[in-house]
């Protein structure tokens, strides 16, 4: 089975900041911080045993409005590290004892994550020889062997029709021959194929036990019995099906959970979002009283504890976590002071200004403005943005923001919908048509809803 490559986790701060500069624009601060917490992963990975199990690693908080970048930034530091990355909001859990998820659930989804991921890289590596054990099965159903006290050796449609007076191998070779060139992909053939009795178990899910139900549900399944039923599939779905159970039979699952154990123990990122959210002491009524609970719960979790899970069990220590908040109404301050000191890299964002609004809609690799160019392109329709159109929409982002309520690049999205919306619909009537998006259309469509501030309100 192959090693652990961390590629990601080699790059160096500089390097990490530039990949990120491909898709988020401005927002220095908070990009150093997050490349100098990967690299920091790295460097402890490197340091003699004694020593780095000492090293805790170092969590961030990143501050910030809405849509300006952080739940961004978090996404693809962790596609840089190829580490196991969960995004999780902070305000859907509850105290331990009331009805919710509890905090040690978020440990359990990573988990799962980094085994589907692992499961993911290992079937790979045997991808190939799965599929060629799925041939000769599916062959073997194609032209079933010769049943050796058998009257008629076999005499089958298939057989007949291909090659009625070849010798059973060479048929087979001639079966093997017409499958790689998909041309019995569309012909039935019949199949055992497992199927699970799930519906008890989901009866059970759905009856809100909460956090019980993850390792019941996982017992319980286990339980069933797993049932085979022969079932009528076109050949390319067999051999699909096929090619899966094998690789099934040719991964060694227990490598697999070792290794994503490891992953998660050791890169594992887990992006706590709308931590101001339970930030905020305890008033003693109403959902506030929850609050200061989950501080109490994450903290164990955040400090490094080891958490059960289906797998075995899993120890935080070295998970980083990257919190984001607006901090609006609560402040850092106003976390526990254990949960501060567990959090000791600050960030703030910046609010995003009208030149941002210009090159988020243009520069990064998947640009809101390249997005729709190609999206119409898929109808024939060739969009073609002038400069000045760009600024126009820059203008309008930054003016509805200012007057409504300010929803950062996001407001670029409600902005090119409706600017776009007459084109989005009839461009399947217009094919090789070039249309020009010039200020011009982008006032002449937009003016009068941004005029009319409650107008704008509802519609941007
Ligand atoms: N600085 C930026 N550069 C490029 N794109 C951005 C930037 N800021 C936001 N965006 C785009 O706006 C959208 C929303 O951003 P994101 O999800 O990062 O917001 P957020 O800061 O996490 O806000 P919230 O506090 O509401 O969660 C994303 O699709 C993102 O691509
Ligand atoms: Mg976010």
């Amino acid at each position: 089975m192959k090693p652990t490559t961390d590629s990601g986790a080699k790059l160096t701060p500089t390097q990490i900041v530039a990949e990120l500069d491909r898709y988020i624009i401005g927002q220095e601060r908070a990009k150093r911080a997050v490349a100098i917490a990967l690299r920091n992963r790295w460097r402890r990975q490197n340091l003699p045993p004694e020593l780095r199990d000492e090293v805790a690693p170092k969590n961030i908080i990143m501050i910030g409005p809405t849509g300006v970048g952080k739940t961004e930034i978090a996404r693809r530091l962790a596609r840089l590290a190829q580490a196991p990355f969960l995004k999780v909001e902070a305000s859907k859990y509850t105290e331990v004892g009331y009805v919710g998820r509890d905090v040690e659930s978020m440990i359990r989804d990573l988990m799962e994550l980094s085994v589907n991921v692992v499961k993911a890289e290992v079937t790979e590596t045997v991808r190939e020889k799965a599929e060629q054990l799925a041939e000769d099965r599916l062959l073997d159903l194609l032209l079933p062997p010769i049943r050796v006290r058998g009257e008629e050796p076999f005499s089958s449609e298939t057989l007949e029709e291909i090659a009625p007076d070849a010798s059973r191998q060479a048929t087979r070779e001639k079966l093997r021959q017409q499958l790689h060139a998909g041309k019995l992909d569309d012909r039935l053939i019949e199949l055992e194929v497992k199927s699970q009795a799930i519906p008890m178990v989901e009866i059970f899910s759905s009856s809100g036990m909460g956090e019980m139900d993850q390792n019941l549900r996982d017992m319980l399944s286990q339980m069933l019995p797993t049932k085979t039923k022969r079932r009528k599939l076109k050949v390319a779905e067999a051999r699909r099906l096929l090619a899966q159970e094998e690789a099934q039979k040719l991964i060694d699952m227990d490598e697999v959970t070792a290794q994503a154990i490891q992953r998660l123990e050791n890169s594992g990122i887990i992006f706590l979002d709308e931590l101001d959210k339970v930030a905020g002491r305890e008033t003693g009524v109403g959902p506030d009283v929850s609050r200061e609970g989950v501080q109490r719960d994450l903290l164990p979790i955040v400090e490094g504890s080891t958490v059960m899970t289906k797998y075995g069990m899993v120890r935080t220590d070295h998970v980083l976590f990257i919190a984001a908040g607006g901090f609006h109404v609560s402040k850092p301050s106003d976390l526990s002071p254990e949960l501060q000191g567990r959090f000791p890299i600050r960030v703030e964002l910046d609010p995003l200004t009208r030149g941002d609004f210009i090159r988020i809609l243009t520069e990064p690799k998947n640009a809101l403005i390249t997005q729709y160019v190609e999206l119409l392109r898929t109808e024939g329709v060739e969009l073609k943005f002038a400069p000045d159109a760009v600024k126009a929409i820059a203008d309008i982002a930054t003016l509805v923001n200012e007057r409504t309520e300010n929803i950062g690049a996001r407001r670029l999205y409600t902005i090119m919908e409706k600017l776009l919306d007459d084109i989005s619909f009839r461009a399947p009537e217009m094919p090789g048509e070039e249309i020009a998006i010039d200020a011009e259309y982008v006032n002449g469509r937009l003016a009068e809803v941004v005029k009319d501030e409650d107008l704008a309100r509802f519609i941007l």
